[in-house]
């Protein structure tokens, strides 16, 4: 049994939607927490299923969280943090990526820690290699067991390391943070990510009393200390639902004005979305996206990490660049394999070709590793309604746009996947005039 969305498309999304906190960034901040000695409160929290998971394990965990969803605001007291249940750690295991980042904040407070089976979208390995190292560093014993992998401090407690990333991992470098706040000494991370998701999570742990610098060069200096408080922070919003909602509405010839969209943290995407042929009016509250009329223009696209074009940004977009006229490449050079959604985009009727070479101004860790990381999108190719599978959170929102885009009515399967990341996506496309209507816990 699954959910079904069924959508008649071919009419613009016109409208306004609001964007909350960033779902990679406001899970991590609620882990932060776990490092202080009091309670903490987040702001503009969304009401998202990574959300709810990592709600759930802090609970396992002792930490008393009561959140007013309405109001978007979190209240976290971890006073009586403690040791969580195997089994029911391993009960939310597979939902999420985050529970991995629960280690230097348990090793510092109780000592030990256990990493379930860890979910996250298939796009591609997702290993934890650059994690493990990062905890051996600081001293943690890493012991992996049929069950998973056990953790444990030494009886001195954890202590300042130096990392240097071979790729600006995201995860990595909240790792290394959420662990060398609290650890004996300075830390030195060199090759650090340096997303705007990353910068508010450095805000909140300084709020807490850290002491950290980033330098230009990707280097990040965390000056351990014995202590932290509590924080009050107002999360950063959602850059990346903000792109999706703005490329659909491209590719449904719409306008939608996104509030609580942030120039600053999308400038990458605005060049890119201005280049095929959008527009787009800021102002201090959000911004407003829409398709301005006359053709899309192909481009050629490489996803980098910040402040390039960001990796969850490009499965909406292509959906888009189907409809543009000409050759577009996308090259994707953070996930190895990116492109599965676009089977569902070819069965509507798009013209897509993926490659294993690196299509792109530079060669990345994928070229002749078999892996199919670059596209060629041909268009414009009028897209006809289909049944699909949802594959994961960005794939999935692009078949959502696909068949908002296409002429006929489409079934989405698998359509909750899509909560994860994007909350409460079925009153906001309702909002914006799509025809839609959720057929629940049909046959497959
Ligand atoms: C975060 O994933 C985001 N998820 C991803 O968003 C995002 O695409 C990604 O960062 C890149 O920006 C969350 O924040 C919850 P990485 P993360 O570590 O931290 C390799 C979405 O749809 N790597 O930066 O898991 C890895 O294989 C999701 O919102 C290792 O090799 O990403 C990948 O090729 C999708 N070993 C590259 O680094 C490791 O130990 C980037 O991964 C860790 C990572």
């Amino acid at each position: 049994m699954t959910s079904v969305l069924q959508v008649e498309g071919g009419h613009p999304l016109t409208g306004t939607i609001a964007v909350r906190g960033a779902k990679n960034f406001v899970p991590k901040a609620m882990v932060a927490s776990l490092l202080a000695d009091e309670p903490s409160e987040l702001r503009n929290v969304p009401l998202i299923r990574d959300v709810e998971v990592v709600s759930d394990l802090l609970g396992l965990h002792g930490v008393e969280i009561d959140f007013d969803q309405d109001r978007g605001v979190m209240r976290l007291d971890p006073t009586n943090v403690k040791s969580a249940r195997r089994a029911d750690i391993d009960a939310l295991g597979g939902a999420s990526r985050i529970p991995i980042l629960f280690c230097g904040p348990l090793l510092h407070q109780i000592g030990e820690a256990f990493i379930p089976e860890l979910g996250g979208c298939n796009i591609g390995g997702r290993p934890i290699d650059f994690h493990l190292d990062i905890l051996r560093r600081f001293g943690a014993t890493v012991d992996k067991r049929p069950d998973g992998i056990h953790i444990t401090s030494p009886a001195s407690g954890l202590k300042g390391t130096f990392v240097e990333l071979p790729f600006p991992s995201v995860g990595a470098t909240e790792q290394t943070l959420l662990t060398a706040v609290r650890a004996d000494g300075i830390t030195i991370l060199q090759g650090a990510a340096v997303e705007p998701e990353i910068m508010d999570l450095i805000n909140v742990l300084q709020k807490m009393g850290a002491i950290i610098s980033v330098d230009t060069d990707r280097t990040i200096r965390i000056e351990g200390v014995p202590h932290l408080i509590g924080y009050r922070h107002t999360s950063l919003p959602d850059r990346i639902e903000a792109a999706s909602w703005a490329a659909a509405a491209l590719a449904t010839h719409g306008d939608i004005y996104v509030h609580g969209a942030h120039q600053p943290d999308m400038t990458t995407f605005l060049n890119t979305f201005r280049k095929v042929g959008g527009a787009f009016d800021i102002d201090s509250e959000g911004i407003r996206f829409y398709h301005p009329g006359g053709e899309l223009h192909s481009i050629a696209l490489e996803t980098a990490v910040h402040p390039g074009f960001m990796t969850d940004w490009q499965q909406p977009l292509v959906v888009a660049l189907t409809q543009a006229k000409g050759l577009s490449i996308v090259h994707e050079t953070v996930y190895e394999n990116r492109f599965g959604f676009t089977r569902a985009l070819r069965q509507m009727g798009a013209n897509i070709q993926v490659y294993k070479e690196c299509l792109g101004s530079t060669p990345c860790r994928f070229g002749q590793r078999n892996f199919y990381h670059s596209a060629v999108i041909s268009g414009p190719a009028p897209l006809h309604a289909a049944d699909i599978t949802v594959p994961d959170l960005r794939g999935g929102f692009s078949h959502l746009i696909a068949a908002l885009a296409a002429s006929g009515t489409s079934r989405v399967s698998g359509i909750d996947v899509i909560s994860r990341g994007y909350e409460h996506f079925l009153t906001k496309l309702q909002g914006l005039d799509a025809r839609v209507e959720y057929l629940d816990h049909q046959p497959v």
